[in-house]
């Protein structure tokens, strides 16, 4: 099967001060002593953490991301942090509109869109994150809303800059909840987000995109969910906060791939 690597990111969400980070990573390089080239990892620690992961990371493959900036490029702006400064910091890649920012803290796709464009100028590559609500999926708009989220992201972009994006699906119903996505409607869900991204490019550049699932992946759903064709990796919370189970989810990868 001709894939695309596998991406194993860890949203760490608002876990993980920078003495806890440093114990985690310290499980995570402990429990994983190589990780394959044939899998892409990353650890998303909250914003006073990213300068000790980064020195902690230096000579690991665990990659640094952040889970959010502002997408303004400094100024009167207080409390924000710009994608500059997450470069700087030592970042490669940026959360952009997880479902938890556009429910509790406002994002729309507009700002979504605002992100992808100033994170793809700082060379940050913007995992961009969309996905239904348990509502919008019984009204059966699930199909159409996630078409709408994806193509107002990456409104703008070049198809050469969107090869530098990754999606993840993330079904706001599994998030948290316990409950995942069966294999099959997770695979329906990235298909059509392939196809809808084919649309706005073209085939190729839709084929190298990557697209992650997200919404309380762990290792005993793990397999499944990486053997669908279009599931290019994970975007996990709760299981990347211990240190066995994130790397329990690498390994399961580094089978697959
Ligand atoms: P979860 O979170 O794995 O805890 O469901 C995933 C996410 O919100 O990125």
């Amino acid at each position: 099967m001709n894939k695309r690597k596998f991406l194993i990111a860890g949203n760490w969400k608002m876990n993980g001060g920078p003495l806890e980070a440093a114990e985690l990573l310290e499980g995570i390089k402990n429990s994983k002593k190589e990780i394959s080239e044939e899998v892409d990892v990353l650890v998303c620690p909250p914003f006073v953490s990213l300068g000790m992961a980064v020195n902690y990371l230096y000579d690991s493959e665990v990659q640094v991301g952040a889970q959010n900036f502002y997408y303004e490029e400094n100024g009167a702006f207080t409390g924000e942090i710009s994608a500059t400064m997450l470069a700087e910091s030592g970042c490669n890649f940026v959360l952009v509109g997880h479902s938890e920012r556009r429910q509790y803290f406002a994002e729309t796709d507009e700002t979504v869109n605002k992100k992808v464009v100033k994170a793809l100028s700082e060379k940050l590559a913007p995992v961009i994150c969309i996905g239904e609500t348990l509502e919008q999926r019984k009204e059966n708009i699930h199909f159409d809303l996630v078409s709408d989220q994806i193509t107002a992201a990456l409104k703008g972009i070049t198809s050469n800059d969107a090869l530098d994006t990754v999606v993840a699906y993330e079904p706001v119903w599994a998030i948290g909840t316990g409950e995942t996505a069966t294999p099959e409607q997770a695979q329906e869900m990235h298909k059509f987000i392939r196809q809808e991204l084919e649309k706005i490019y073209d085939e190729e550049t839709a084929s190298a995109i990557r697209i992650l699932y997200g919404g309380s992946m762990k290792p005993g759903n793990a397999k499944e969910l990486l053997s669908q064709d279009d599931v290019d990796g994970g975007l996990i919370g709760g299981a990347s906060l211990s240190a066995e189970s994130f790397t329990e989810i690498i390994s399961i990868a580094e089978e697959l791939s």
